[in-house]
């Protein structure tokens, strides 16, 4: 795809889009992978006064960004600007905006207003807070918004335009993924589009299933016919092509809670020459000595994509890692998957840590150090032993996953 910049498109009688495109861009939020790029989605919403803006986009993008916006209308003929959620891929322009036309007048939550200042570091900001369900005229436009926190801050919230059946929900039922169109049944590849929702949905709303069930109930009883998100394309019904019924049901699926038949206690481990390996063995024993159905497989961390094993950490029930030490360090493989810890949903969970080591033997130290300070439940004093495990040793480790099996029963008792 060429490094197109966005366009204006009208999306119904008095919405148009005017957001850009990304397709180049392969990592955002500097953690989170885009194999299809992204777009940072914007809205004009023309009324029979001032218009309303909805969302910005980073700043980056400024002046194609205000190129698209004059497509549609003057700047200065811009009376409001709606901030679903401030994180500065939706409000990065509003600073430059604002700079054009200091009249305009910001509608956010409370929590995004708070925000906005050191966003944009001006006091001077005309806000209209609003708070959940409450409803605005604007210049002849009904809108009513929608409080959506952790959807995908605190100060998130949706609008929702009754008149032409269309909700705003900024990063909800989003995606990264960029065609040069703007609404779903355009586009070229539709299974890249359903692996971008979910990948976007692990990385964004994963911690915050929960309020993801909240917000789709609150949703539930409006009528709408296009969900028009700040990533990805417009959401629409009724087409062979639409997303909108699909992006729907996929979040609620995915974000029900589900629980384990048995118990999943993956054992992730590094091994420079085998013997943090042997060790990882000894300790599967152990945990299957106490919990004979448990489901314990290893996974070298070296050999597996990440995000996968980010995906079974965050799912099992407890887990255990294993490291060698090198450089006085556990190795970067380690540090990269617990990047991915869900901090709010692994909050209390068991964890072990062991590791094999030749001089030093900071590594199982620092990894405990780790996840304590994520809140997690770190069983005993990490098992460590110093170059090649004896037979004496593997004897140990195997009580090491016993004890630690233990652990995890008596927690489900409690
Ligand atoms: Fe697209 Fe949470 O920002």
């Amino acid at each position: 795809m060429n490094n197109y910049e966005g366009m204006a498109q009208k999306i119904s009688d008095s919405v148009y889009f005017v957001g850009i495109f990304n397709p180049n861009v392969r990592l955002t939020d500097v953690i989170v992978k885009t194999d299809f790029g992204t777009s940072y989605n914007s809205y004009i919403i023309k009324t029979g006064g001032k218009n309303i803006l909805v969302e910005t986009c980073r700043s980056n993008f400024f002046d194609s960004y205000i190129s698209n916006i004059k497509k549609v209308c003057d700047p200065s003929q811009i009376g409001y600007i709606i901030i679903n959620h401030s994180e500065p891929d939706h409000s990065g322009c509003l600073a430059n905006l604002l700079e054009i036309n200091p009249d305009i007048k910001v509608i956010c939550s409370n929590a995004a207003q708070i925000y906005l200042k050191n966003i944009t570091n001006r006091s001077d900001i005309n806000f209209i807070t609003v708070k959940d369900n409450e409803q605005l005229d604007l210049d002849g436009v009904k809108l009513k918004f929608i409080s959506a926190p952790f959807l995908h801050w605190p100060d998130s919230i949706f609008t929702f335009m009754e008149s032409e059946k269309i909700l705003f929900t900024c990063d909800f039922l989003g995606a990264h993924y960029c065609e040069p169109y703007v609404f779903d049944f355009c586009s070229d590849k539709k299974d890249a589009y359903d692996t971008c929702l979910k990948n976007y949905f692990d990385a964004i709303f994963g911690p915050f299933k929960n309020y993801v069930l909240d917000g789709l109930r609150k949703i539930s009883s409006l009528d709408f016919d296009f969900v028009c998100p700040s990533h990805g394309p417009v959401l629409t019904k009724d087409n062979n092509f639409s997303k909108l019924e699909l992006a729907i049901a996929s979040y609620k699926d995915w974000a029900e809670p589900k629980k384990n038949t048995k118990a999943v206690i993956p054992i992730f481990y590094c091994t420079a020459y085998g013997n943090t390996l042997k060790l990882a063995l000894a300790i599967r024993d152990g945990i299957l000595s106490q919990i004979a159905d448990a489901d314990v497989q290893l996974f070298n961390l070296v050999q597996e994509d990440i995000n996968y094993l980010c995906d079974i950490m965050n799912s099992s029930d407890a887990f255990l890692i294993g490291s060698p030490t090198i450089n006085r360090d556990a190795v970067p493989h380690v540090w990269h998957l617990l990047s991915g810890v869900d901090a709010v949903n692994c909050r209390n969970k068991n964890v072990g840590i062991f590791g094999s080591f030749g001089w030093s033997g900071e590594a199982v130290k620092f990894i405990e150090q780790r996840l304590q300070a994520l809140k997690m439940k770190v069983f005993a004093d990490g098992f460590r032993i110093n170059f090649v495990p004896s037979d004496d040793d593997l004897q140990r480790a195997k009580e090491f996953g016993a004890d630690f099996a233990k652990g995890i029963c008596k927690s489900v008792d409690a």
